[in-house]
């Protein structure tokens, strides 16, 4: 079965679910978002001909919650035989080639957030956490659909303030592509699980200094203009 994690306003990918049950958060014992955009449930179904659950509604760092609570529905999934994960969010672009309402493939990413889910457990391999054979396919895929698919290296920060513009030529400079506040923790857990990985990040904005102002309802908005785009990939994929 397939996991797909959905980030800020991408939950019109549920809509092309056939749903067979939903649990919600609680009910899975786990945290509830706050944050407008993000309910919280898990919706099994079917997406084409494969079984997935979508978990609609992630908990962040910025929310006041410890890394092993953002990643407790990561390790959930896991428990319900979740064995390959899509994790989306929602992005600024740092690199002046992938533009707003275009989709980045995550190729690596940096953890800026200062923590681990893993604190307290062994080594594990970063060295490819987002698998480079499915990559190939989801690439493959989107060139096949005609759709421009950018790939690249995601930063992921604590948040909930969006970034200074030099915080955007610091993260550029260090390799990244994409600035967010989700996933990193979600794909270490998911890696040292043994779970294949793949993610992707909805462009929603240029980084701060890119463009004059940044606020989340333009960001909720270009996530649902470019869900339609996604779902096409997902479907021909799985
Ligand atoms: N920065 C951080 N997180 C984000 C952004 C951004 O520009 N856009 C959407 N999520």
């Amino acid at each position: 079965m397939t996991g797909i994690v959905l980030g800020s306003g991408l939950g019109v990918l549920a809509d092309q679910v056939e749903v067979s049950r939903e649990v919600a958060f609680e009910d899975a014992g786990l945290a509830v978002s706050t944050v407008p955009g993000h309910s919280g449930k898990f919706v099994f179904g079917k997406l084409g001909s494969s079984e997935v659950v979508l978990m609609k509604g992630r908990v962040h760092l910025y929310e006041g919650h410890s890394a092993q609570v953002v990643t407790a529905g990561v390790r959930w999934m896991k428990e319900q035989g979740v064995e390959s994960l899509i994790l989306t969010n929602a992005a600024g672009t740092v690199n002046k080639a992938h533009l707003p309402g275009e989709w980045m493939m995550l190729s690596d990413h940096l953890n800026l957030t200062a923590t681990t889910p893993l604190m307290g457990a062994n080594f594990v391999d970063m060295s490819e956490v987002y698998d480079r054979a499915w990559r190939a396919e989801f690439e493959a895929a989107a060139k096949t659909l005609g759709m421009k698919l950018n790939e690249g290296v995601y930063a992921g920060l604590r948040g909930p303030q969006y970034e200074t513009p030099a915080e955007v030529r610091m993260v550029r400079t260090l390799g990244a592509d994409a600035v967010g506040m989700s996933t990193v923790l979600e794909a270490i857990q998911a890696k040292a699980l043994g779970m294949r990985v793949a993610g992707f990040s909805c462009l929603t904005n240029w980084a701060a200094g890119m463009q004059e102002t940044l606020n989340h309802e333009e960001v909720l908005e270009t996530g649902k203009a470019a869900g339609g785009a996604m779902v096409q990939l997902l479907e021909k994929v799985l």
